[in-house]
């Protein structure tokens, strides 16, 4: 089958990617991104003269970047992954959130209604979305496929629309669609702007470790690998028009997980006492509208589909910071540029 991936060259999408060409080396994809300051060609390199694989740098924003890809490679199927994904980012900068969360997944829908319009419903198109659209929890309850939506930040408001548009292709036309809601995910080639990332290059960098508020907000943390068997499940086994919650019942505290961290750098680095990674904890000012917590009931995938998530979480933590820690040279490489100018404004202007 020839798969389009967009957002291929970003955290989830490489991810996929990877794991997609070995355990499906029969299927031809196509990697479909504009490569933002997110997106980097480097996470691929292992497989980037595959024959089975190809890169089409395009952009959502522009329906004809779409279809001349789906013209040139023929395009069977999609999962649709890229997206503007940071939420600090959307409350500085809401338009490009718009502009490619909402409109290039019109673009998208529109141009493989277009293009498999006599077959419709024999095409995949899996949407990978978030669990932020359901907004914050209290301290109980899980978000299920039913919770209403009730996104709280410009890039969960983005989000949310765009899974509206897919479900809508789904009712209106008969798109053969899949969404996914997973909550939030951890390991290689994560952009160090996100909190387990950002932490880990701070602590080697002995640079302050910013905590929101007080720390006291909830995450959800699954291994991206575990998503990618997830998603690889959904776009195999789901019927269409169904969606699916993905989470790894594995709920942190934002400080807890800071310290958990700087605990097993201090073992790794050999750092202790005034040296210890504890001591750059650092509480700043809160995230405006900081949803408080997230939590997944993930039983419908489970049930329906016999998805698990296999790695431990501290198994999952451990190869991700030993892969942080062998890969300075990429870590250097994905913040050179625009990230310092973003680190100051977040960071250091507040
Ligand atoms: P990311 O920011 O690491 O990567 C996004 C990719 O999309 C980049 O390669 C970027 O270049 C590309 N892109 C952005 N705008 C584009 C455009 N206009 N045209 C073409 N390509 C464009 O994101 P991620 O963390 O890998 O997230 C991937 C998807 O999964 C997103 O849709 C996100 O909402 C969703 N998601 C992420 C998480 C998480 O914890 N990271 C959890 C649940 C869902
Ligand atoms: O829940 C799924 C979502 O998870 C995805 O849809 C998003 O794409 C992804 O970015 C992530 O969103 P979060 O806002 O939860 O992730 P982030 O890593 O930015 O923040 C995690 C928590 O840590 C959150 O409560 C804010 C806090 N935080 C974050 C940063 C970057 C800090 O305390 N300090 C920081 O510097």
């Amino acid at each position: 089958m020839k798969i389009m991936i967009t957002g291929g060259a970003g955290f989830i999408g490489s991810n996929l990617i990877l794991s997609w060409l070995e355990n499906h080396p029969e299927d031809i994809l196509v990697n479909f991104d504009c490569l933002t300051y997110a997106g980097n060609l480097a996470n691929l390199k292992e497989i980037e003269n595959h024959s089975n694989y190809h890169f089409y740098k395009g952009d959502l924003r522009l329906p004809k970047d779409i279809e001349a890809a789906f013209e040139k490679y023929q395009i069977e199927a999609v999962i649709h992954l890229a997206a503007e994904s940071h939420v600090d980012r959307s409350i500085l900068t809401p338009d490009q959130f718009i502009q490619t969360n909402i409109v290039g997944t019109f673009n998208l829908l529109e141009t493989a209604k277009h293009f498999w319009q006599t077959e419709l419903s024999k095409h995949r198109f899996l949407h990978v979305s978030t669990d932020e659209v359901y907004g914050s929890l209290g301290e109980s309850g899980y978000f299920q496929e039913t919770t209403p939506y009730r996104p709280n930040s410009p890039y969960s408001a983005s989000k949310a629309g765009s899974d509206h548009l897919v479900r809508a292709y789904y009712h209106t036309y008969g798109m053969n669609t899949i969404i996914t809601n997973c909550s939030n995910n951890y390991g290689p080639y994560q952009f160090p702007e996100k909190l387990i990332p950002l932490l880990i290059k701070n602590c080697m960098e002995q640079k302050p470790i910013p905590v929101y508020g007080n720390g006291s907000n909830i995450r959800d943390w699954l291994y991206v690998k575990d998503h990618c068997c997830a998603i690889d499940l959904a776009f195999h086994k789901a019927s269409a028009g169904e969606t699916y919650n993905i989470g790894g019942l594995n709920e942190w505290k934002n400080i807890d997980i800071v310290r958990y961290i700087c605990r097993y750098l201090d073992e790794k680095l050999n750092r202790s006492g005034d040296n210890s990674c504890q001591q750059l904890i650092t509480f700043v000012k809160d995230r405006p509208g900081h949803d408080q917590r997230y939590a997944i009931d993930a039983s419908k995938i489970q049930q329906t589909l016999s998805w698990q998530p296999e790695f431990s979480f501290e198994i999952g933590i451990q190869e991700t910071i030993n892969w942080y820690l062998d890969h300075q040279a990429w870590v250097a490489q994905v913040t050179s540029g625009e990230y310092q100018k973003y680190y100051i404004q977040q960071y250091e202007k507040r």
